[in-house]
């Protein structure tokens, strides 16, 4: 197993500047080998995520929770991924179900996304998920399946990729999938990536589950061998809890290791 596993703190539209410099001093103190963490950031944050990641070197790697379709031009409000790029963000969430049911994000405009993102060299985290109903009527392999297909398109993707497979009914809702399911769809989806990308690719592209993931859940989830990590809303806003889901996360890649010897 090559995969370096990834912990992602989705901030959504929340936190502050002095917040997130203290964040950022306590949870940078731990040294995880084993696990790559991102802080997905509101975009105004981005400068001085910038500042104080160099200040404390820390290893936690910069996110952003959104990327124009567009390279550039007229677009009022919009933020390119060059812009992106230049304070220093390493991944990008695409797709995620919060932006496309309240800001209407199209197939388009996430197939526009991930081009962009490439070009830049950023790495796109692209989000995946069933609602409820569709979960209840047994259509979630299909819903996945449209949900690539519409934004990858029919030739071999270009770029390298994430995905975050996230229930959209276990997003903030305390009811996470369980890890023993979340395991099965996730073995489906690195089946369905083999459209657009070689067998042996499949093998390294990281396949994160989110969605009400927290310190007392998230080491269950790293204990199956096809769930690479973790993409965290609120259970990510606070460091010491940030903190601890990390160590327990470190924990379980450590015994999942040992088994595979
Ligand atoms: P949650 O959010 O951990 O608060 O459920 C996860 C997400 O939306 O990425």
């Amino acid at each position: 197993m090559t995969r370096t596993q990834l912990v992602m703190a989705n901030w959504k539209q929340q936190g502050s500047e002095p917040a997130l410099t203290q964040w950022l001093s306590e949870v940078s103190v731990p040294d995880l080998a084993e696990l790559s963490r991102v802080l997905c950031v509101p975009l105004p944050y981005l400068a001085a995520l910038r500042q104080q990641r160099a200040a404390l070197q820390s290893a936690v790697l910069a996110g952003a929770q959104q990327v124009s379709a567009w390279t550039g031009g007229a677009y009022t409000g919009e933020v390119s991924a060059a812009m992106l790029r230049e304070f220093g963000v390493a991944y990008t969430l695409v797709g995620h179900s919060e932006r496309r049911q309240w800001l209407l994000e199209t197939a388009d405009s996430r197939r526009a996304q991930l081009a962009a993102l490439w070009q830049q060299g950023i790495t796109p985290v692209l989000c995946v998920g069933e609602t409820a109903v569709q979960h209840q009527q047994g259509q979630t392999v299909d819903v996945l399946w449209q949900q690539l297909a519409e934004v990858l398109g029919p030739q071999p993707a270009p770029g390298p990729l994430v995905l975050a497979y996230e229930p959209v009914f276990a997003i903030g809702s305390g009811q996470p999938l369980s890890a023993p399911d979340a395991q099965q769809v996730h073995q489906k989806l690195r089946q369905l990536l083999q459209q657009w990308y070689s067998a042996a690719d499949c093998q390294q592209i990281r396949i994160l589950y989110g969605g009400s993931v927290n310190s007392n859940n998230a080491a269950e989830y790293l204990r199956y061998p096809d769930i690479d990590g973790v993409l965290v809303g609120s259970g990510s806003l606070q460091a010491d809890s940030f903190n601890a889901l990390c160590l327990t996360v470190q924990s379980a890649i450590r015994e999942r290791q040992v088994a595979q010897i």
